[in-house]
């Protein structure tokens, strides 16, 4: 049986169902774009932003319902109040972030609180900001348009929580981007680890090391989720 959702809003919840149900399409989507895969991987992997958008411009492909309840948990157990997110897509792990930040908001009091996403495709972003507003959290949250390692710049310290989520050749440079952000015990969540472990080997390394001021293990929930803690500043 699955589980409830762990807020009480059934206004969020009902678009989470939403959001989730439509989201089963991907598979039918992205099977027929296989011959598209293929192009690439006989290209040697090609990777441009024009390849990335036929394959991926109106898929979804989100964050599992479990992973969106632990998202949720985690941003209650550690109070967070500043949230980070790369990849936003049309929003479903945002709206789980974002209804933590707001149900901490509520017991802990305080109106400054935020979930920071982030969105390259303007189609997505734009229904993105539809969903949240669906929801009830445009106060909470907003979808940065555009290239996160510019979007994110502008990022205010103290972050206490991240979601990584866009594409894995950034989860290394969007992480040291944010680290001297990050507040102690701020705790870093990655999504894909098991399909992308050779890409991302050079991220679980330096996460995993205890050389950069983390401690991380891989949760064995969907597919893979990285659970990092940071437990220094940068000297
Ligand atoms: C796996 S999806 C995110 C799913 C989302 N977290 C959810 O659970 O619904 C990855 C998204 O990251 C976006 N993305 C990839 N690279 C990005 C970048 N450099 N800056 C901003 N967004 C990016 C993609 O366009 C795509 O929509």
């Amino acid at each position: 049986m699955e589980s409830r959702y762990p807020f009480q809003h059934s206004k969020i919840a009902a678009v989470l169902n939403r959001l989730h149900d439509a989201a089963k399409a991907d598979k039918w989507k992205l099977a027929r774009r296989a011959p598209l895969f293929l192009w690439s991987l006989l290209n040697k992997g090609e990777k441009n932003q024009r390849l990335m958008h036929l394959l991926f411009h109106d898929v979804y492909i989100p964050i599992s319902k479990e992973q969106g309840a632990l998202l949720y948990l985690i941003a209650r157990a550690i109070h967070a109040r500043r949230v980070v997110e790369f990849g936003s897509s049309f929003g479903i792990s945002t709206i789980y972030l974002a209804a933590a930040v707001l149900d901490n908001m509520c017991s802990d009091g305080g109106t400054d609180a935020q979930v920071i996403g982030s969105e390259l495709e303007p189609h997505k972003h734009a229904v993105a900001t539809q969903n949240i507003q669906e929801a009830g959290l445009s106060d909470i949250a907003k979808i940065l348009l555009g290239d996160a390692m510019q979007t994110f710049q502008t990022v205010e310290a103290p972050v206490d929580l991240v979601l990584l989520d866009g594409w894995k050749e950034l989860y290394l440079p969007v992480v040291k981007l944010l680290q001297p952000k990050l507040r102690p015990g701020a705790v870093v969540m990655s999504d894909n680890i098991f399909t992308f472990k050779r890409a991302l080997g050079p991220f679980l390394e330096y996460m995993q090391s205890g050389k950069n001021g983390f401690v991380s293990s891989t949760l064995k929930i969907s597919d893979g989720f990285e659970f990092s803690v940071f437990q220094r500043p940068e000297h």
